[in-house]
């Protein structure tokens, strides 16, 4: 379609980000990128994620419970070595310090193996929740309206199914594994540190509130740094996307220095953010090892003091130390938690954003079929009844009209660019659903139409003929699935495209994708009319579908069309009034009003601003 260009003013603000110097304005892709999204949203999307999982999940919990076990054994042993085994060896009795060795080895044993099933098994885990969600985003996209893909960029919609369920990944794989290790080692190191000895327990314990106070404070702050590090990635890949998207253009008006510019600024803001959320790691490992070693340092101090005077035994001084020695990792573990958690929450909330956008055109809840054909031919009558309709970011496009367009009519819609042409194609497509009123289908609202019989029903051929990967026989049979070769072959020869194709490389099996494959523009527009042939719909709208082909072309296109659009009903929208000879009826449109309706021998004939329009085309051919 060619009006799906047209830039939506900004919707969202992320009011986090400062702007970036020499941007701005409604093409601003900052302006847009979250939408907002629900309260509840996110967390109930991690619900119906894990949900399914809960089982596995528990699993893998209890596996990294008992490697903990294991792993937290280790200073124990050593307590119990140098105060019962070591003494006992110097009585001649081996069995203590053996006993140590081979506990030490088997617990070492354990936590290994532990280990390996736990990355096992939370690795499966964290595979199959990612297939569901970006097969959920996949779905959800591909099922929202066409309004809502106007807004949300394809850029926008790859960096959602790329690095938001990437970051997600990270947090699943490893952020897990690191919330319970840090959790455990916490719960574990203090009960020991306090079973072994409460004033030594009690002085770790209390280094625990300045750690929660950092923590904290890290928190909100690299939640900021996040959202900020995510929003600033997803622009960088909008941009990348619209001008690799609109490289012809961009060629042809010479944008790349200004591109390369602008590029930079977003590149750059990227690489600021993530710079910003080094730092605040930074600052927060550095804080949190003072506060751990000032604890290490004053239970040294305290224990080598109780030692002395004999009131605490040298070998739960030394697993003390041990202990608190071993929180440093898990200290800077959290750390590393809270990054992943809020980078990955900042790409759940996004996601879930995606996820809870409503198509503006949804589905049915009670569809209903059509009523039976009146008669031996395809075509039903269309009615506007009452339509009004504005596009959802701009004013009034089409004011209040009626209109009736019997079964079999060829109706041709001319008026000059901007008359509101095409919306009133896409209406009929259910693209869009009017503001008001209603567009009927042999008296079935399209609403309430089933999507298999409105598939069946209208089909729309614009002026870009869009190719899928695949074969042209493939993308021919986009129109009926399940038709054989010789129907396929009918329906180009029916349009005059079977010449072209059968030059092609491999014929109908040409990849359209390949080298040699490669079709011009009036040759797709060819390939996507037999497309719309096959697909032998009630309605055929041909909104500028002509506009690529030669005169020649363009003179064959409209011999088939009296045969393909007999007793159809079509509606066909061109500028080049040649177009118009086969029609039953012209519509003319003005700033969104049908302004003249008639036969074309008549409207002709008489003094409206269509005999302008044909009085001025004859004078151009001559
Ligand atoms: N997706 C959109 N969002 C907002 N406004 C739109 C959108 N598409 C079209 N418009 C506006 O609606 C009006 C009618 O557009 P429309 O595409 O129907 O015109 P047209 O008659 O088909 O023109 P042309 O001959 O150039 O194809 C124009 O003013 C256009 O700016
Ligand atoms: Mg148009």
């Amino acid at each position: 379609m060619t009006t799906t260009t047209t830039a939506a003013p900004a919707t969202d603000n992320d009011d986090e980000l400062p702007r970036p110097e020499g941007t701005g304005g409604a093409g601003d892709p900052f302006d847009q990128d979250v939408l907002p999204t629900p309260p509840g949203a996110t967390a109930s999307l991690l619900r119906s994620l894990l949900a399914p999982m809960r089982a596995r999940v528990a699993f893998t919990t209890v596996l990294l419970l008992l490697q903990q076990a294991a792993v937290q054994a280790g200073p124990l042993l050593v307590a119990y070595a140098l105060d019962t085994a070591v003494p006992a060896f110097r009585d001649h009795d081996h069995g203590p310090l053996i006993a140590v060795a081979v506990g030490y080895l088997l617990c070492a044993l354990l936590s290994g193996g532990l280990q390996f099933a736990f990355i096992e098994a939370s690795t499966r885990v964290s595979q199959d929740v990612l297939l569901d969600l970006r097969g959920r985003i996949f779905r959800h996209a591909q099922a929202l309206s066409v309004d809502f893909h106007e807004r949300y960029t394809s850029g926008r919609l790859i960096s959602r199914s790329t690095t938001d369920v990437e970051s997600l990944r990270e947090l699943l794989n490893e952020g897990l594994q690191e919330l319970v290790t840090v959790v455990l080692s916490f719960v574990y190191i203090s009960a020991m540190l306090l079973w072994l000895d409460l004033g030594l327990g009690a002085v770790a314990v209390a280094s625990f509130v300045p750690l929660y106070v950092l923590v904290r404070v890290y928190r909100r702050r690299a939640g900021r740094v996040y959202r900020a590090r995510s929003t600033a990635i997803a622009a960088v890949i909008v941009k990348f996307v619209e001008t690799m998207n609109g490289i012809r253009p961009v060629r042809a008006f010479r944008r790349e220095a200004a591109n390369d510019a602008e590029f930079a600024v977003l590149n750059r803001r990227h690489e600021r953010t993530n710079g910003d959320a080094l730092l605040e790691m930074a600052r927060y490992v550095v804080g949190s090892r003072l506060v751990a070693n000032t604890a290490v340092a004053a239970i040294v101090l305290w224990g080598a003091y109780r030692v002395a005077s004999g009131s605490l035994a040298l070998g739960v001084l030394a697993a003390a130390v041990l202990y608190l020695r071993r929180l440093y990792d898990p200290i800077d573990r959290l750390g590393m938690f809270l990054n992943s958690y809020q980078s990955a929450a900042a790409s759940l909330e996004k996601i879930a954003g995606l996820l809870a956008q409503t198509p503006t055109v949804p589905e049915p809840s009670a569809p209903r079929e059509l009523p039976s054909p009146k008669s031996e031919f395809p075509g039903r009558e269309v009615v506007f009844d009452g339509v009004r309709f504005a596009y959802r970011t701009g004013g009034v496009v089409l004011p209040r009209f009626d209109l009736t367009l019997p079964a079999g009519q060829t109706v041709a819609v001319v008026g000059s660019t901007g008359a509101g042409k095409s919306t009133l194609a896409k209406l009929l497509a259910r693209f869009y659903d009017p503001s008001d009123g209603r567009v009927l289908l042999d008296g079935v609202d399209l609403r309430e139409l089933a999507v298999p019989e409105l598939r069946r029903g209208v089909v729309m051929v614009t002026q870009e003929a869009f190719l899928f990967s695949g074969t042209v026989a493939d993308n021919i049979a986009i129109g009926r699935p399940d038709a054989t070769r010789e129907e396929i072959e009918r329906a180009a020869k029916a349009i005059g495209a079977h010449e072209f194709i059968s030059a092609l490389p491999d014929g109908y099996d040409t990849d359209v994708r390949k080298r040699g494959g490669r079709i011009s523009a009036g040759q797709r527009q060819l390939v996507s009319f037999a497309r719309a042939l096959l697909a032998d719909p009630a309605v055929l709208i041909l909104d500028e579908a002509t506009s690529s082909l030669d005169v020649p072309g363009e003179r064959a296109v409209q011999r088939a069309m009296s045969t393909v659009l007999r007793g159809r009903t079509a509606v066909v929208i061109a500028h080049r009034l040649s177009t118009v000879e086969i029609a039953d009826r012209v519509l003319v449109m003005e700033h969104g009003r049908i302004v003249e309706d008639g036969r074309p021998d008549e409207l002709i004939a008489g003094t409206g601003r269509f005999a302008d329009l044909h009085r001025a085309w004859r004078d151009s051919l001559a």
